[in-house]
């Protein structure tokens, strides 16, 4: 699950699942930066925090937080993480931020109720009961904005470019973001964001307003953009109305007005990327096949969508191998944010962007995992500034390991605990993790669920033996850690 707004647990369930247990076993895959000590610390880009019941981020992820794939120049993730940030010149661009926040951050300081299924242990990765690893970028919007108005300069000077806007009323922050989640070609527990924020003066907006009437913005098609379609098919039906409302602190053309600004933006920034993509593929296929000359053309569409943060909100999707992806949550920010920035005076939209999702796309990459790996037939592939189409180096068949297990009768079975006790004894050996089978025993009602774990390297040959004991532990630990009975 690529975005916040809708879960699949609901957040008291998952929190009685919480278990410590999980954590703290495996030290084979930590990095010198981190330390899981029994004394009950954990070390985290060199800070040093107690752990408690909450405490469920594991060494595997742990270990990810320092490895910074946004500041490697060649990296994908960079690439496209730069080529962004190109499009917003007169943004604030942000791309060290500590990975570390608290909850206040990430959830309350964007109006996330007390009870909601994102805030649930099973779906994020907690330091403690205060303080944990991001789950999106938007955890940054208010401290950016408060830093701006009260011009604080600890947090100022993280900026790349703090002159672009002087008070922080539009930037850009590019992350590691975590998340526990389930096991496949398109999801991994990091993955990175980009959140942009832009705010407008309100007496600016109402006269604009009079002055061009509302009409004159939401005419602003892209056409009048001149932007080049060839590329992308863009596709919008979605209205603002009852079920996708103006706040009550807002008037209909403000945010008719606020709204065109940023789909006109986002709808720039994605054309301008894809055109690019789009000639690489191209490239690409000239150079193999017999030149067709045929660019790749990438239907994009704009859907309704809800996040606790913004009203009206939508979501961008692009269609990718038949099924449509989320790549991008926006809308008009609740003015709450703002008020409590201390700006009453502004209004403001704002977005985040899956960046792995478009990097596949972008420079078809077939597999998350890659992004992670330090290959040099996959690192060497990639120049800064420029986008040209992976070539894969290798495919190792697949090994896939089914395992059936009775669920617990006292306590709670939780998916994400299983994808994480995967992840921590088969590192990026894991392909995916599926539910092949679900069954209730007629006449004792328990209940047995079989998994497909597929193991697949994508970087060398690895022997039978070797994934068989990595499966053979896989079991050992689901039994001590989950509390199931193998079948
Ligand atoms: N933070 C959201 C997520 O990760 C994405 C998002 C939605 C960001 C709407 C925004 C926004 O800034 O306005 O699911």
């Amino acid at each position: 699950m690529l975005l916040l707004s809708v879960r699949k647990t609901t957040g008291l369930a998952a929190r009685l699942l919480l278990r410590p247990a999980v954590i703290h076993r495996t030290a084979a895959l930590s990095t010198s930066c981190i330390r899981h000590k029994d004394s009950g610390k954990i070390e985290v880009l060199g800070s040093t925090y107690t752990t408690d019941k909450w405490t469920n981020a594991t060494s595997a992820i742990l270990s990810k937080t320092g490895r910074d794939l946004l500041h490697q120049p060649s990296h994908p993730l960079a690439i496209l993480k730069e080529m962004i940030f190109a499009e917003f010149p007169t943004f604030v661009h942000y791309d060290s931020l500590s990975p570390v926040v608290n909850t206040y951050q990430n959830f309350d300081s964007l109006g996330f109720a007390k009870d909601h299924p994102g805030r649930a242990a099973s779906d994020t990765y907690y330091i403690n009961a205060d303080t944990l690893l991001r789950t999106h970028t938007s955890a940054h919007q208010l401290e950016l904005l408060a830093a701006g108005k009260q011009s604080n300069k600890g947090i100022l000077a993280q900026a790349r470019n703090a002159q672009a806007a002087p008070a922080n009323e539009r930037f850009l922050v590019a992350a590691d973001v975590y998340r526990r989640d389930e096991i496949d070609a398109s999801h991994y527990p990091v993955f990175h964001q980009m959140e942009g924020v832009c705010t407008f003066s309100r007496a600016e907006v109402r006269e604009h307003l009079c002055r061009e009437a509302a009409a004159s913005a939401t005419a602003a098609t892209t056409d009048a953009l001149n932007l080049d379609m060839s590329a992308a098919q863009l596709l919008d039906t979605t209205q603002i109305g009852d079920t996708n409302p103006v706040q009550p602190e807002h008037t209909a053309g403000e945010v008719e007005f606020v709204a065109a600004h940023m789909k006109r933006t986002m709808n720039s920034m994605v054309v301008h990327i894809l055109t690019k993509a789009s000639a690489a593929a191209a490239a690409a296929t000239d150079s193999t096949q017999v030149s067709s000359g045929a660019a790749t053309q990438f239907p994009v569409r704009w859907i309704d969508a809800f996040f606790p943060f913004t009203s009206p909100s939508w979501e961008m999707e692009v269609l990718f191998r038949g099924d449509w992806l989320e790549i991008c949550g926006c809308g008009v920010m609740k003015q709450a944010i703002l008020d409590d920035a201390g700006m009453p005076d502004r209004i403001g939209w704002a977005f985040g962007f899956g960046l792995e999702r478009l990097a596949m796309l972008l420079f078809g990459v077939p597999d998350i995992r890659l992004f992670w790996s330090t290959d040099p037939r996959f690192v060497g592939q990639f120049s800064p500034g420029q986008i040209n189409t992976f070539r894969p180096f290798s495919r190792h068949p697949p090994c896939p390991k089914d395992v059936s297990f009775w669920l617990p009768a006292d306590t709670e079975f939780h998916e994400n605990d299983l994808m994480d006790l995967v992840r921590e004894t088969a590192g990026d050996l894991v392909e995916g993790v599926k539910l092949i089978d679900l069954f209730t025993h007629p006449k004792t009602s328990k209940t047995s669920r079989c998994y497909r774990i597929n193991y697949c390297s994508m970087d060398r040959n690895v022997k039978h033996e070797e994934i068989n004991a990595i499966q053979d532990k896989v079991r050992d630990r689901i039994v001590s850690q989950l509390g199931v009975t193998l079948r």
